[in-house]
């Protein structure tokens, strides 16, 4: 069922990385005709994540050849159907994944990547679900099965993805979280968005400070996205048969574990990395699409976005994420 789209022939306006750790461009881009089975979208959201800048600084897992547009998430509409997409048609409001070319006023992906949005779920806020809460379900779910009750710390709280685990770990499985972030500031937002108390570890050892919170006995899991003393304090804090997950490193130091504290206390370290389950395990990954997008419909969370941008604002955008300023998701606004 091709669609002919009136935004085929229209030149768009994409970010460009030209050269590694310099400034995008803004630049004018002619459009491909689609394949079969993929989608034209018209952008609306685009999601500045940490990774991001990562890519274009060649210190990502995966480096795409130069130039390319970055962005690995977005919501918008749908302009064009390739002649074999089934899941989507014309004027169908969506979220999606690509591969590094979602900072643009259209962008041509898979209709495997693609998830209707519900009527009653904003582009807005289904711009902020792909990477944030498809990792904060995984994370919660799927690898630490944190259950009722147990306390959780959250570690870089209120950034994008800290936030989205509070909203998962809190209103949907019903577990306390410990906030612990780099500001009073940012404590307290997260405390606003559900976590029963926050550590500000820029102030002291955040070991010493979940132990006056929860006593000797620990915390049943923690979720780590800033590596280094972070990431030990963390692991430290753990209880009998605590689990611990690592998401990231956004402090920069990747610590090696101490593999006696993991026997002494019956403890399981494991890593998460969302994005691989696209490739080795589809079914997984997918699920945590519908299950965010499910979630945002059934009113059990609630996407926080810090701060949007336009698009020729792209490069502030990059450097309020990079130099800590933002606080849950930071968007780009492509109209
Ligand atoms: N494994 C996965 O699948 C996956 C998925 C999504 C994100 N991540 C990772 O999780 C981490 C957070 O991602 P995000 O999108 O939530 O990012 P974000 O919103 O930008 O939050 C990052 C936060 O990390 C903290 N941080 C600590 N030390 C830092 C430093 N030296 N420089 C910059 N930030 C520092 C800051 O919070 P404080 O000021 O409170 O310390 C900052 O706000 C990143 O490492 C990202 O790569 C991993």
């Amino acid at each position: 069922m091709r669609q002919a789209g009136q935004g085929q022939s229209r030149h768009y306006r994409a970010a460009v990385c030209t050269e590694l750790k310099q400034p995008l461009t803004i630049q004018e881009v002619a459009p491909r005709p689609i394949g079969p089975q993929e989608v034209r979208v018209d952008v609306h959201f685009c999601g500045i994540n940490f990774a991001d800048n990562l890519v274009c600084r060649g210190q990502y897992q995966e480096k795409p050849p130069l130039p390319f547009t970055p962005g690995m998430e977005f919501s918008g509409v749908v302009l064009e159907a390739g002649a074999d997409v089934s899941t989507v048609k014309k004027g169908d409001r969506v979220i999606g994944v690509s591969n590094f070319h979602s900072m643009a006023e259209q962008c041509i992906t898979d209709q495997k990547t693609l998830w209707r949005i519900p009527e009653n779920v904003s582009l807005q806020d289904a711009a902020v679900l792909p990477v944030s809460y498809g990792t904060a379900i995984l994370a919660v779910d799927h690898r630490a099965r944190i259950q009722p009750g147990e306390t959780v710390l959250v570690t870089a709280a209120a950034g994008a993805t800290g936030l989205a685990v509070i909203d998962v770990a809190t209103n949907v499985f019903c577990a306390k979280v410990i906030a612990a972030a780099g500001s009073d500031e940012k404590c307290k937002l997260a405390m606003q968005r559900g976590a029963q108390s926050g550590v500000n570890y820029s102030q002291g050892s955040l070991k010493d400070a979940v132990k006056k919170l929860v006593g000797s006995s620990g915390v049943n899991v923690a979720i780590d996205m800033v590596g280094g003393d972070v990431f030990l304090d963390s692991l430290r804090s753990l209880a009998w048969e605590g689990r611990i997950v690592v998401l990231g490193f956004a402090g920069g130091n990747i610590a090696s574990v101490p593999s006696n504290l993991l026997l002494l206390k019956n403890i399981s370290a494991m890593g998460l990395y969302w994005g691989r389950y696209q490739h080795q395990d589809f079914a997984v990954f997918s699920k945590s699409m519908s299950t965010a997008l499910q979630y945002c419909q059934q009113g059990l969370i609630h996407p926080h976005t810090g701060a949007v941008f336009k698009l020729e604002k792209v490069n502030d955008a990059f450097l309020h994420v990079m130099q800590r300023k933002s606080t849950g998701k930071v968007l780009l606004s492509l109209k």
